[in-house]
């Protein structure tokens, strides 16, 4: 058999296994397993490395305007190149609706904006005006189109859509079996609370973190999965920042609630400590939810060993620290006017790497159920996420042993900071392919702007009309309203 490539003398390790191997590759895909395999245009040495499935990361804000409107610093270009050398082959950004904005025109806006990546990519939708129209023709379109998952929010005045809005949604997406994502906070409670800390003149980044109580993201999750529940609708809770939260979600899995969650490095591996720093440089930790404290990172550590969650995710959300950024609205503001998120779509598989495996408390088979294998799974992108003959030869070679200190340098996104500056870390992604091409090699990019593709997902499992209600006729209500317009 002639092989493009093929990777040989390394450790071979899936979701569900360990073997050492080589790796037959031709026309992008992996064509052979074997104990060892002749030939191939390129040879490449993988002796004493881990070669892995490269990641998926399921969470970054790429080329995409706030709610209030800022532009992040990575467009596609940068923000997969950052991923790249992350050790991630493809990632899912999303691709946010703003109010009155068709579904078609977002994705439209998307593919031009996604056209530079140099990793494979798709979207998941952000909902924030679930009309008639969206629901009935415009979602139901971008689904056909492969787009088979969308977010929504629970909380920022402008983008939540209320229970009702919720509802409405999950149903649609439980009739056309696509996954909802949802940002669990109650917008309510952190509005009070932000009124009270403006009026008693507490205004510092500090006071992000305690504007956002647990007892918030607690509540809206299980608010959320309630919701998801009546209509019989599969829910990812994305970003859980809370041991509560995290409760939550093992007892209804363990229930029998179709329910995914992810988590954050932020959130293993930083405490509201970080927003006390002098001056506004507390500024760089704003996120949403917020950092919290050391004795929720060793709980959320219990759940990641116990399979609370599905992934790990970054949530890159990069507002640099500068007029473009956090300080849009300028330099001297009161917390709710900073902008939310911090980076971190290079330093999540290292982070997970380090902290979890070479830590104890992760095997090699959670790494990458963590860092791919179960996002390709869930959202669908069938052809990745595993080293099995036909799958897509998106493949990362880890040196277990390499160490070396988090820098701005070594993220190689547009920002000009990161949370994880000074972090020894060990195990390092020296190669990296997409689709059988070498695009980051020993510290070097060799990818082309524009050579990621976009994947059409394949739809999740459940489908078709829910049994909830069984009094409504499904078949007849899907998309039906009943928030008020
Ligand atoms: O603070 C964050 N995470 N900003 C990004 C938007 C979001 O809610 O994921
Ligand atoms: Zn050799
Ligand atoms: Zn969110
Ligand atoms: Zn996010």
């Amino acid at each position: 058999m002639e092989f493009d490539t093929v990777i040989h003398g390394g450790t071979l390790v899936t979701a569900s296994e360990t073997a050492r191997g080589d790796i037959g590759i031709r026309d992008g895909r992996i064509v052979a397993l074997a104990e060892r395999l002749d030939g191939g245009n390129r040879r490449i040495d993988a002796g004493n490395r881990l070669v892995m499935p490269g990641g998926i990361e399921a969470h970054a804000h790429i080329a995409q305007e706030s709610s209030s409107g800022i532009m992040g610093a990575d467009d596609y270009l940068s923000g997969s190149i950052s991923a790249a050398f992350g050790g991630n082959s493809s990632f899912i950004p999303f691709a946010a609706q703003h109010r009155g904005q068709s579904i078609d025109d977002v994705i439209a806006t998307y593919d031009a904006r996604a056209a530079r990546s140099v990793i494979d990519y798709s979207y998941h939708l952000i909902v924030t005006d679930p009309s008639a129209e969206v629901l009935e023709d415009q979602l139901p379109r971008a689904f056909q189109r492969g787009i088979t998952s969308f977010k929504v929010f629970m909380t920022y005045d402008m983008m939540n859509i209320g229970d009702g809005g919720m509802l409405d949604i999950l149903t649609v997406a439980r009739a056309h079996g696509v996954i909802t994502m949802v940002h669990a906070e109650n917008n309510d409670m952190i509005k009070w609370m932000n009124a009270r800390l403006a009026k008693a003149g507490l205004t510092e980044p500090r006071y992000h973190a305690i504007s956002r109580p647990e007892l918030a993201e607690e509540e809206a999750i299980n608010r959320a999965v309630s919701l998801a529940k009546l209509v019989d609708a599969p829910l990812f809770i994305v970003h859980v920042s809370t041991a509560g939260g995290a409760a939550i979600v093992q007892r209804e899995r363990l229930a029998g609630t179709r329910l995914f969650a992810e988590t954050c490095p932020q959130y293993l591996a930083l405490t509201r400590e970080a927003l006390d720093r002098p001056g506004m440089e507390g500024a760089k930790f704003v996120c949403s939810p917020p950092l919290r404290d050391a004795e929720t990172q060793d709980a959320l550590w219990s759940h990641v060993r116990a399979g609370t969650f599905d992934s790990v995710s970054s949530d890159h959300a990069p507002y640099r620290y500068d007029e473009t950024g956090k300080f849009m609205n300028g330099r001297d503001i009161p917390y709710p006017r900073i902008a939310n998120g911090m980076p971190g779509i290079a330093a999540r598989l290292p982070y997970l790497f380090s902290e979890g495996v070479v830590g104890g408390h992760l095997s090699l088979q959670d790494f990458v159920a963590l860092g791919s294998s179960n996002a390709a799974r869930i959202f669908g992108m069938t052809k990745k996420g595993g080293l099995a003959p036909g799958k897509d030869a998106d493949i990362a070679i880890w040196n277990p042993e390499a160490t070396r200190t988090m820098t701005l340098a070594g993220q190689h996104d547009s920002m000009d900071y990161t949370p994880f500056e000074g972090m020894e870390l060990t195990g390092v992604p020296e190669v990296v392919m997409n689709r059988g091409a070498v695009i980051v090699e020993h510290g070097e990019l060799r990818a082309t702007e524009g050579q990621g593709q976009f994947v059409a997902r394949a739809p999740h499992a459940l489908r078709g009309p829910g049994h909830r209600v069984k009094e409504l006729d499904p078949a007849r209500n899907f998309g039906a309203r009943i928030a008020p317009e």
